[in-house]
């Protein structure tokens, strides 16, 4: 274990804010663990009432406005919770002289080119989400506290259903279903990310952008594909166990853009001896882990 260190955890609420908060008090770390009850990070004032009289060695901040649909349809709110927010939180960390690790999204990536992403690629968000996430990132950086940014994709995990879940669910209900073949990424456990993260905290020295999560890519259908198999294997009695395709240009229900190839590459983050798995066995473990025989969840 890493030396215990004082750690504020926001988003706890949500998919990887609880996992990381999960494993860093597991890990005898000291967590503060805030929820958007605890801090409304529309609320400048309650950041500072809050970052500004704990004591803390370093603070992980996973909150975010994630609905891409939502930020296309409220863009000032969106940039002052993923933006200036984020800013302000740095801020803290600077004065506390402690470390700040920001969660961002492989969204911030240029997505025009096949292969895969690396830190210093070019950035080239395209909506509201992206481009405040990457607003953020700068606002971090430039805080002048210790900072890792650290960039994630397609988070499953326990703590809030996501992707796999959602279509395990729809599997068991309905004989057909479909996602989205030609739009690649790469899925990525909540568990393994809050390991990385705990990691990188242990690291006193490491600061600037990390590519984080699992190896490999896909497409949403070809993920989704793998978790119906898994689930199959599992025993979950499934109506449907094909995943049909469709194309990101036929949803028109997206209000905001997407990019098509934001997978990105690990090199950076495994040169410094942390290690990331592919995503196919991290997601065997997941539903293994969380689905029963039977197909019921085990949460
Ligand atoms: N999920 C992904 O696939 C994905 C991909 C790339 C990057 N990321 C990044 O990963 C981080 C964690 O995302 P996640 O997957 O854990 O998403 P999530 O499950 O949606 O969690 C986000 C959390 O932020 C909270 N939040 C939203 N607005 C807030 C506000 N105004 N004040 C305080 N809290 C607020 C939410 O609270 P409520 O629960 O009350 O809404 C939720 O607990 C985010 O920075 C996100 O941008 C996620």
């Amino acid at each position: 274990m890493n030396q215990a260190m004082r750690v504020i955890v926001t988003g706890t609420g949500g998919r990887l804010g609880g996992a990381v908060a999960r494993h860093l008090r597991l890990r005898g770390h000291r967590v503060v663990a805030w929820d958007r009850k605890a801090v409304d990070l529309g609320e400048p004032e309650r950041i500072d009432d809050h970052f500004g009289a704990a004591a803390y060695d370093a603070v992980v901040h996973c909150a975010a406005a994630t609905s891409l649909e939502w930020c296309e349809l409220h863009p000032e709110e969106a940039a002052v919770v993923n933006a200036e927010a984020a800013g302000r939180i740095a801020g803290h960390c600077w004065a506390q002289g402690a470390r700040m690790v920001q969660v961002s999204t492989d969204y911030v990536y240029d997505g025009t080119v096949p292969g895969l992403r690396k830190e210093g690629d070019l950035l080239a968000p395209c909506g509201v989400y992206a481009k405040t996430k990457l607003a953020g990132e700068r606002a971090v950086l430039e805080s002048g506290a210790r900072v890792v940014v650290a960039r994630v994709s397609w988070v499953f995990g326990p703590d809030r259903p996501a992707f796999p879940d959602q279509l395990i669910e729809r599997a068991r209900r309905e004989e057909t279903c479909a996602a989205i073949g030609d739009k690649w990424s790469t899925p990525c456990y909540s568990v393994d990310l809050a390991e990385q993260v705990e990691r990188l905290l242990g690291m006193e020295d490491v600061e600037g952008v990390f590519n984080l999560g699992n190896t490999g890519e896909c497409t949403w259908q070809e993920y989704g594909q793998a978790a119906l198999d898994v689930a199959a294997e599992m025993g979950v009695e499934l109506r449907c166990r094909t995943v049909g395709a469709q194309r990101l240009a036929e949803m028109t229900g997206f209000l905001a853009p997407r990019p098509v190839y934001t997978a990105m590459d690990l090199t950076k983050l495994k040169a410094l001896g942390i290690p990331a798995r592919p995503w196919r066995e991290a997601l065997r473990e997941y539903v293994r882990t969380y689905y029963v025989a039977g197909g019921q969840s085990a949460e």
